[in-house]
């Protein structure tokens, strides 16, 4: 009798990269040359590389044709008119301004839509969105459900807006001193949690009620669709496609950061139904980016992006895609690793203050967990946490949010069931070693972004460089 079929990926290997296997001792040394931050570790150093999502996938074969196709012309390359054709097709907006990655997209928006002493509220912050807003003059609110903030919740659907809290937000400011709510697919800094249809209807609705425009964040819309498919009443027998399109309808254009669903190593764009609006990003644009049919992308690029949108949306690869996020993630539940539940979209986000709860948050303990991680299996993942949440911009205080994670992430396409085991196998040794992890104090710390470049030094340096040699 048939029992519930495994998925499998879509694809088979026609290239490999070679990984660089390193000593324990050559990554104690590494995390120490990188100041215990994970982003500052060479690439070479590490093995297998969960630090992002973004710009990591592996491109297919078709897609690195396209690349053969580009139209390097510096006015009106034919690859602008095929992004364009896909963007139309499957995200459904009317302007395409395209942008070198999602970053560049928010700068634009932010600086046309923003006005100094505007609120911007939107689903949990993402770093590089809440900074523009905050460079543009605005105040960044959150007005995600609750239940995003407290990793065990099993809610469905936690990256929902609260719209109790959009409406409290529009009596105490007034909705002229809101531009836009900023709406992010399958949130990121909540554990890749899914948005669902209905709120996201009833979300736009609100704020267009009141003149407010929705502007999506459409990194992961597609994952998003898919949770959606999988959990939503009345959505089970919906294309990927047909449900992408249904999200974007509800919103007036997105910001996207290509390097995630759109499976390319670089890209984003700026899409717009307002002629307005459309019309000053085409100006911002040439200042910023580019001339507005390449938007800081080569030709190549935008031919490799129209192809990668067309696999994304295909039901097969996110499918595999989220399976093998599960996967890991299943494997982490069993062994009674805290992790944030449910499973997200994009990655295993391990929860730091559960893991070592003898680190205090001041402490930057899941900083603390990643590099930890590095040096037991190589392993590269990344603080969400206290480090990445930043100052209080008003008190100067470290801000504490009650999210402290090490985001396992996982590229798309890119590494085996195998390399899974070999991830779960150091995160589940580490759990067994918890306390012996140590904390982690400042040396270095940037003013914008600090996660980035921030350096730090264990708080008992003896305990945690020890010296085994594996
Ligand atoms: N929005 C979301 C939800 C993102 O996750 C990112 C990037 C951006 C916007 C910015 O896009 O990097 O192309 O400029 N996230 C990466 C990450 C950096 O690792 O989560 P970008």
């Amino acid at each position: 009798m048939l029992k519930k079929r495994s998925w499998a990926e879509p694809y088979k290997i026609k290239m490999v990269e070679h990984l660089t296997m390193t000593t324990r001792r050559q990554r104690e040394r590494a995390i120490a040359d990188a100041g215990f931050n994970t982003f500052l570790l060479r690439s070479r150093d590490v093995y297998i590389d969960l630090l992002t999502d973004s710009g990591t996938s592996a491109m297919s074969d078709m897609q690195w044709a396209a690349l053969m196709r580009g139209d390097e012309a510096y006015a009106g390359s034919e690859n602008f008119y095929h992004l364009e054709e896909a963007m139309r097709r499957h995200y459904g907006y009317k302007h395409l301004i395209p942008t070198h990655q999602g970053r560049g997209a928010e700068n634009i928006l932010s600086r046309i839509c923003i006005k100094p002493g505007d609120y911007v509220p939107g689903n949990m912050y993402f770093t590089t969105t809440k900074l523009h807003q905050e460079l543009a003059g605005g105040k960044f609110v959150d007005v995600i459900i609750d239940e995003a903030h407290n990793p065990d919740s099993e809610f469905p659907f936690k990256g929902n807006c609260d719209l109790k809290k959009i409406q409290r937000l529009i009596d105490d400011v007034g909705a002229d001193k809101i531009p836009y709510l900023s709406l992010e697919t399958n949130v990121n800094m909540a554990g890749g949690q899914p948005c669902s249809l209905a709120n996201i209807r009833d979300t736009a609705a609100l704020c267009h009620k009141h003149g407010i425009n929705v502007f999506l964040d459409a990194t992961r819309a597609i994952e998003n669709a898919f949770f959606i498919k999988e959990r939503e009443p009345g959505y089970a027998d919906k294309s990927l496609a047909d449900i992408l399109l249904e999200i974007c309808s509800h919103t007036d254009g997105c910001t996207m950061s290509a390097k995630k669903d759109s499976l390319v190593n670089i890209g984003g764009f700026l899409a717009i139904n307002d002629d307005a609006i459309a019309d000053e990003a085409r100006n911002l644009v040439v200042v910023y980016e580019g001339l507005h049919t390449y938007g800081g992308m080569a030709g190549r690029d935008m031919e490799a992006l129209a192809v990668g949108i067309e696999e994304s949306v295909q039901f097969d690869h996110i499918h595999a895609r989220i399976g093998q996020v599960e996967y890991l993630g299943h494997k982490l539940i069993e062994a009674g690793v805290p992790i944030v539940h449910p499973i997200g979209g994009h990655g295993i986000f391990i929860n730091a203050k559960k893991f070592l709860p003898h680190i205090p948050q001041s402490q930057f303990p899941a900083q603390a967990l990643a590099a930890a991680l590095y040096v037991d299996g190589g392993v590269r993942g990344m603080e969400r946490g206290a480090v990445s949440a930043g100052r209080d911009k008003e008190t100067g205080e470290n801000i504490l949010p009650s999210l402290e994670l090490v985001r396992l992430t996982i590229p798309r396409r890119v590494y085996t069931q195998a390399h899974m085991d070999v991830t779960a196998e150091s995160v589940m040794s580490l759990w067994d070693d918890r306390e012996k992890i140590v904390g982690l104090e400042l040396t270095y710390e940037p003013k914008h972004l600090r996660f980035f470049q921030a350096r730090f030094a264990p708080i008992n340096a003896d305990r945690v460089l020890n010296t085994d040699v594996s």
